[in-house]
């Protein structure tokens, strides 16, 4: 990220949302879009979708949401009713909403997708100038999407139709890719803007902060074993490097926490230490012990710091850059009152068939829900 002409290995876990593994690749979802940047200065994940917004802005409200994407404890099947109760509960959802049951909400294959960070990130620079970032990974084999009819024929022929799509076309030497660009706001239009720029229901607008150029992402190598690499890959949007650093979004904040505790329990304590989740340079720390510990766990090195035997000191080489808080530290609902202006502008952008397919699959993806009042409420 900090000179021309740097090349920096990286992998990449796109995932669906809802599905276990081995669910229908062509479910309509949103994707997962995780990125791991092995960088010269340690690992650096932007562990985002392929969606620039998300259907809450509050960390808080993340379980029940996710408990409503997921099964029902007593049948075990899928559950309308409860992704329309939240949803229809939970206005501020409806610009996502609006987006996912839009054409995109099934691309046509991982390739034929766009990748965003979707929350605002903090950059700094080397005189410790920050600005606020977001990050588009914008497809260069264009933006393809699957129809209902076809997505769900091709669930049932072949439920892994996108994961074999990226292998074989990789495979073939066909690598697909992405620019990487970002928009970059300064700090102080933040107090200003006209709306919560750290609003994750939001995005904001490429007039006011044009896409600007930073990279190109391409995949040019598969990995060699499903479970070493993929299955036991960790990403984490709390791994971060100098001059990196994350914004006051409320469901950045609380997602720094959940990840690594998840990789702690589905991984393991020494999970960064595996192959594919270790940095490409010397790690240097004081971190001992933990179950399946595979390397030296340190020696007979020092373990503490600060020490009187030369070991390693903790320098905060980037100046972090630090920015005026104030007002009253609460436990209060993020609430704003504008829900629903974006949604409507990407009603607004569509056209005419393409409004007519989100109304029909709306309808379809309703009309299982077990209370008419919540369809009402949805509706209104
Ligand atoms: C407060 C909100 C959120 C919480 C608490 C949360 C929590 C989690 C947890 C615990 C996992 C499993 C991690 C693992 O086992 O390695 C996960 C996976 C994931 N989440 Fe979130 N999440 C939140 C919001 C989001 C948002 C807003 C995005 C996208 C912008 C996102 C993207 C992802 C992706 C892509 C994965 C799969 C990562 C992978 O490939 O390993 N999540 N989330």
């Amino acid at each position: 990220f900090n000179g021309v002409g740097n090349r920096t290995p990286l992998f990449i876990r796109f995932s669906t949302v809802a599905g276990e593994s081995g669910s229908a690749d062509t479910l309509r979802d949103p994707r997962g879009f995780s990125v791991k940047f092995y960088t010269e200065e340690g690992n650096y994940d932007i562990v985002g979708n392929n969606t620039p917004i998300f259907f809450i802005r509050d960390a808080i409200k993340f379980p029940d949401f996710i408990h409503t994407q997921k099964r029902h404890p007593q049948t075990h099947l899928k559950n309308p009713t409860a992704v329309w109760d939240f949803w229809a509960h939970s206005p501020e959802s409806l610009h996502q909403v609006t987006w996912l049951m839009g054409d995109r909400g099934i691309p046509a294959t991982w390739r034929h997708m766009h990748g965003y960070g979707s929350h605002t990130f903090k950059w700094t620079n080397t005189d410790g100038e920050g600005v606020w970032i977001k990050y588009h990974f914008r497809t260069e084999q264009g933006v393809k999407c699957l129809t209902n009819e076809v997505a769900t024929k091709l669930a049932g022929e072949n439920p892994d139709y996108h994961t074999e799509d990226l292998f074989n076309a990789i495979e073939k030497g066909d690598f697909p890719e992405w620019k990487l660009y970002v928009q970059i706001m300064p700090l102080e239009d933040a107090n200003t803007y006209r709306f919560d720029p750290f609003d994750v229901t939001k995005v904001w607008s490429q007039k006011d902060y044009p896409l600007i150029e930073v990279g190109r992402m391409v995949l040019n190598r598969n990995p060699e074993n499903y479970f070493a690499e993929v299955e036991q890959a960790t990403f984490s949007p709390g791994t971060l490097v100098p001059g990196v650093d994350v914004s006051p979004d409320k469901m950045l904040q609380g997602r720094l926490f959940a990840y690594h505790d998840a990789h702690r329990y589905r991984v393991g304590a020494n999970h960064q230490s595996l192959p594919i989740n270790r940095a490409r340079v010397d790690v240097n720390n004081y971190q001992r012990d933990g179950q399946m510990r595979f390397d030296g766990n340190g020696g007979s090195s020092v373990y503490y710091e600060p020490n009187s035997f030369s070991g390693p000191k903790e320098v905060a080489e980037a100046k972090q850059h630090a920015f005026p808080v104030e007002g009253i530290a609460d436990s209060v609902a993020y609430d704003q009152d504008d829900h629903y202006t974006q949604a409507g502008d990407l009603y607004r952008l569509m056209s005419e068939e393409e409004r007519t397919r989100l109304v029909e699959t709306i309808v379809a993806s309703m009309k299982p829900v077990e209370l008419e009042e919540i369809k009402l409420r949805q509706i209104s």
